[in-house]
């Protein structure tokens, strides 16, 4: 199973991307989460130890360069694009409570548009991923599909929009809705999260009337606390884990 989760910033995207992970490990599912965030902190709602002290593979210079045949800011446009990366999740990612974990980092410049060794490199590990991986993948991505081009789309078994009640996220997500279609996701879900009320719902739907709504996760004051005190939501929250649930099989019923 292979998951991407996008939308706009703040709708609660990390969230249900730990939710993802530790849902599938609960299944006993071996899984890795990439946080593919430049505003990382998918370590930090999983609950790691030391969220800041994990390396994003963008800073490992020395490894892109030995991978990609580049010298990192230098001018020359010589550089592998497909370069070996299929072990490089077994060994830089960083394990917690049965979840493999992986920071991408913050692409310089021109970001993942650009043509350099570092997106040839974090590209490349995206692909290898999504495309020759068993174990279930869960990506944390910012508001767009930057990471998924055409090689990863058919790979890809859901693609997750969250959107929250409010315009601002609906056009994130009507905006992502196209560049999937572009690069040929077949599969997009929405979760309407941080549901007060049943027409919150229902404004959701009103608004998107062509969406596949994989459900609703409620408003909850202690997936807000739990941010606060810089712990993660799952030791406190059971709804959220019962929500996660309901997602996943909606999801699994739209693949068989
Ligand atoms: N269902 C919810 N109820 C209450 N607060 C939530 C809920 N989902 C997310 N939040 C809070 O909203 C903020 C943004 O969530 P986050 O998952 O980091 O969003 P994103 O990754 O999309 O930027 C965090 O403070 C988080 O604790
Ligand atoms: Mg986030």
């Amino acid at each position: 199973m292979k998951i991407a989760v996008t939308g706009k910033g703040g709708t609660g995207k990390t969230t249900l991307a730990a939710g993802l992970a530790t849902f599938f490990v609960s299944e006993g599912k071996r899984v890795f989460a990439i946080d593919a965030d430049p505003d990382a902190n998918l370590a930090l709602t999983l609950g790691y130890p030391n969220p800041s002290s994990i390396k994003p593979l963008i800073e490992m210079k020395e490894l892109i360069e030995e991978r990609t045949g580049a010298k990192i800011g230098s001018l020359n446009p010589y550089f592998k694009l497909n370069p070996r990366v299929d072990d490089i999740p077994d060994k830089y990612s960083v394990k917690h409570n049965g979840i493999n974990l992986m920071l991408m980092g913050r692409v310089r410049g021109g970001g993942l548009g650009c043509a350099c060794p570092e997106n040839a490199f974090l590209k490349a590990m995206v692909t290898s991923l999504i495309l020759r991986r068993e174990e279930v993948i869960i990506m944390d991505m910012e508001a767009g599909i930057e990471h998924l081009g055409r090689a990863t789309a058919k790979g890809v078994d859901e693609l997750v929009v969250v959107v929250e009640p409010g315009l601002r996220s609906i056009e994130t997500a009507h905006r992502i809705r196209e560049l999937a279609k572009e690069v040929g996701i077949e599969n997009l879900g929405v979760v309407g999260n941080k549901i007060r009320h049943q027409s919150d719902k229902e404004f959701l739907m009103t608004k998107m009337p062509h969406f596949n709504f994989l459900g609703f996760i409620l408003y909850d004051e202690k997936i807000l606390e739990a941010d606060l005190g810089n712990t993660s939501p799952f030791g406190t929250n059971t709804g959220l884990m019962g929500e996660v649930k309901k997602i996943v099989a909606k999801i699994m019923e739209g693949k068989s």
